[in-house]
């Protein structure tokens, strides 16, 4: 044992006084206005979960509840399955939140309490404790922040020791919650490239399940990086307790669910540890990501909404901001266009009514154009070819069409064909001493070398500092890191993917600290970056390069689980041209509105269909954007879909229905709205009409009261195949 004689003799009276108050057992509640957890202080001096629930109504409780779980059935003073950070090595045979091996090679780790405090903070209260083990000088700080309104918890630790060399951390869980119930049942949201946020479910056995990717970058390529646990049954939409959690972490993630062999389930949520032993370093602090949760007993829909509006009020940059509708070009001209090509779409994106045109990907690299995807990358100078005039003819294009100007960059990344490469091949990650394997023809630069941070960091800032009049950057990621193999780390290659990680935020948190007022897209070939540390740094995210609006139903109504329609980007492109314009529209009108699609190629009618859509989503932006949204039908249940939104006054709602493939005479159910006032009466009206058309709503034009609406609800569905409506409900 080689720790300070200092540190042994403190700890040694800590212990003393934990001891002797042992009957006493510092209870600490970490509660919002629906939810309660607490912990306290065992006998033994250890800290253990008591309760995870509902709110309790009495404080007096507290105590008698903890002493009756913890009692265990032979008799022993065993609190085992409870501890709230539990290290290996201990008593406990399960998963454990922290692994650690000390610099003598001991590889177990007991903490003790040691002190814990609490305090106001915006929307809620924050608990911090302290924990530390009796033999080694390491300690643990758990973080939680308890946001009262919005019932969400976000929780977080740091760790750090004195001893004499690196310890070797092998797993740093950001926290550790335990559930003691019949049964469990995991929804988890399965990705792919244009499949993301694919939704299963199944019931936990004993034994551990794990959700993971191990991507580096694109932390959501595979599976996303959030979950929902059904207590006692399937998650369910308006009633049943269901677990709502999602880390907050660019990169590897592991979220471990354990079942014991009482039928307790342990949930660990953590940096996925593979491939990452880390070396710690003397008074070296470790941060974990976030893990946010909201523990709803109203169901998902309820579970929803509270993550939606705590994202929006607390982690998205802008979350409480405005959006802009856009048109892109990336599905339209892909990399081949020029100054006047451009200049025309801007025109077009102003007639369309749009805020703002979108240039994509195809922009830079003169040695090496970048005229497809396999060269260019890292070269962030304007392809002379194309641009002759450069950005500032392009801001200038904009302002006389009307519209702001955006642009898109990929500034983690590089090709073997680039001027970058070429002086730097050392920045880029990749085995020194193996054949290079690629990923879209491009390599993940070194993030975890502050060389390189700097250098990705100057090339956003020069680009928005010598052009002030770009309003919008669209930043994609488009490989996972392959080649994992740091030129900069050496002998510390435990450490890339999470200092490369850490790289990334430093190089994002410094664009956002310069550039408050730029609004982001966060992309990723697609949805493939979707996390809320991420999204702190931008305004919304690409949920997928998959725009078949059929698909997309699908997609967006699994993002919603945790995200507000504010920060999901959904544009009206060609894919699926068997799919209406009206229809692609409305249905990426349920989210943040854009188009990436060749104006020129829609007929008249479908373009003032467009127009119109477009006019009535900015009108409606107080309810889709910043309002409180209701799943009501489910693409997964049947074969419809149907969600409103009301904005926060209930003086207007919209009421969004898609008819996909319904079967020959299947019996249409009325749709019942949510959220209205039921004592005012609303208008209902249908809105994106084709031209020429009028509705074919029975309820269009005649007034209902909320009661009425929430209750008996609307005939809107049909038989049609591909059909959507939109309809518009206005409080008299
Ligand atoms: C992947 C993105 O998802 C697309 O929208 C587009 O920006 C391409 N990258 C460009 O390479």
């Amino acid at each position: 044992m080689k720790h300070s004689l200092l540190f042994t003799l403190l700890f040694g009276m800590i212990l003393i006084c934990q001891n002797t108050n042992g009957a006493e057992r510092k209870l600490i509640r970490i509660s919002t206005n629906q939810t309660d957890l607490i912990l306290q202080v065992g006998e033994n001096g250890r800290l253990y979960q008591s309760y995870f629930g509902e709110k309790l109504r009495h404080a007096s409780d507290m105590e008698a509840l903890s002493w009756d779980i913890h009692a265990a059935s032979d008799g022993s003073v065993s609190q085992r399955g409870w501890e709230v950070y539990s290290g290996s090595g201990n008593e406990d045979f399960f998963e454990p939140a922290i692994a650690i091996t000390h610099t003598d090679g001991n590889p177990s780790t007991w903490f003790y309490y040691v002190s814990s405090t609490q305090q106001p903070v915006p929307g809620g209260t924050q608990t911090d404790i302290t924990l530390r083990d009796d033999q080694y000088p390491v300690e643990v700080t758990l973080h939680y922040v308890a946001y009262a309104e919005e019932n969400v918890i976000k929780t977080w630790s740091e760790i750090r020791h004195e001893e004499k060399k690196p310890i070797r951390l092998s797993a740093y869980a950001s926290a550790m919650l335990y559930f003691c119930r019949n049964s469990y049942y995991l929804t988890e949201f399965s990705s792919d490239w244009a499949k993301e946020a694919q939704m299963s479910s199944q019931r936990l056995q004993p034994g551990k399940k794990i959700l993971d990717t191990k991507l580096g970058s694109r932390a959501a390529m595979h599976m996303h990086p959030f979950f929902m646990v059904g207590m006692n049954q399937p998650a369910q939409e308006r009633q049943g307790e269901v677990l709502m959690g999602t880390l907050g972490w660019t990169g590897n993630f592991r979220f471990t669910f354990e079942v014991d062999n009482v039928g307790n389930l342990r949930v660990i949520p953590a940096i996925n540890p593979y491939a990452s032993v880390y070396s710690l370093q003397p008074n070296e602090v470790f941060t974990t990501p976030e893990f946010i949760f909201t523990l709803s007993t109203e169901g998902t829909g309820q579970g929803s909404r509270n993550l939606q509006a705590w994202a929006r009020r607390y982690q998205l940059k802008d979350g409480m901001g405005d959006r802009m509708t856009l048109l892109n070009n990336w599905e339209n001209t892909a990399f081949d266009f020029d100054q006047s090509l451009l200049a025309g779409l801007m025109k077009e994106a102003k007639d369309l009514g749009v805020d703002m045109f979108l240039l994509d990907d195809g922009w830079f690299g003169n040695k090496y154009p970048r005229n497809n995807d396999r060269a260019g990358l890292g070269d962030w100078e304007v392809n002379r070819t194309k641009l002759p005039e450069g950005i500032p003819a392009l801001t200038q294009a904009a302002q006389e069409a009307g519209v702001k100007f955006g642009i898109w960059i990929e500034p983690e990344m590089v090709n073997p064909k680039s001027e970058l490469y070429e002086r730097h091949p050392d920045w880029a990650i990749h085995y020194p001493n193996r054949e290079t394997y690629y990923y879209r023809n491009q390599l993940v630069l070194d993030l975890s070398n502050p060389e390189v941070q700097e250098y990705v960091y100057g090339v956003v800032d020069k680009l928005l500092t010598e052009n002030p009049d770009i309003a919008y950057f669209k930043w994609d990621c488009n490989s996972p890191i392959t080649n994992i193999y740091s030129p900069y780390l050496k002998e510390r290659q435990g450490q890339l993917y999470i200092d490369h990680v850490r790289g990334v935020y430093n190089v994002m948190r410094r664009v956002k600290e310069n550039h408050p007022a730029t609004p982001m897209m966060l992309c990723s070939g697609g949805g493939a970056r979707c996390d809320y540390e991420a999204l702190k740094y931008f305004t919304e995210f690409w949920c997928s390069d998959n725009t078949d609006p059929v698909e997309r139903l699908y997609i967006q109504w699994g993002f919603s689980h945790f995200f507000p329609a504010k920060a999901m980007c959904a544009h009206v492109t060609s894919w699926n041209k068997a799919a209406s314009v009206k229809f692609r529209t409305d249905v990426a009108s349920m989210c943040k509105l854009g188009f990436d699609i060749g104006l020129k190629d829609l007929s008249a009618d479908e373009l003032e269909y467009c127009r119109e859509a477009v006019v009535n989503w900015k009108r409606l932006k107080p309810a889709i954007l910043d309002g409180t949204q209701y799943r009501l039908v489910s693409p997964y249940e049947g074969n419809h879909m149907a969600v409103n939104y009301v904005d926060a006054s209930q003086e207007k709602a919209v009421l969004f229905v898609y008819d996909i493939h319904p079967r020959y005479q299947e019996k249409l159910l009325p749709v019942k709205l949510q959220g209205l006032d039921p004592d005012k009466m609303y208008r209902v009206e249908e809105i994106n009409l084709m031209p020429g058309t009028t509705s074919t709503l029975k309820a269009h034009g005649r007034i209902f009261s909320g009661d009425y609406l929430m209750k008996a609800g609307l005939d809107v569905f049909t038989f049609g195949q591909i059909q959507s409506r939109v309809v518009e409900l206005t409080a008299q």
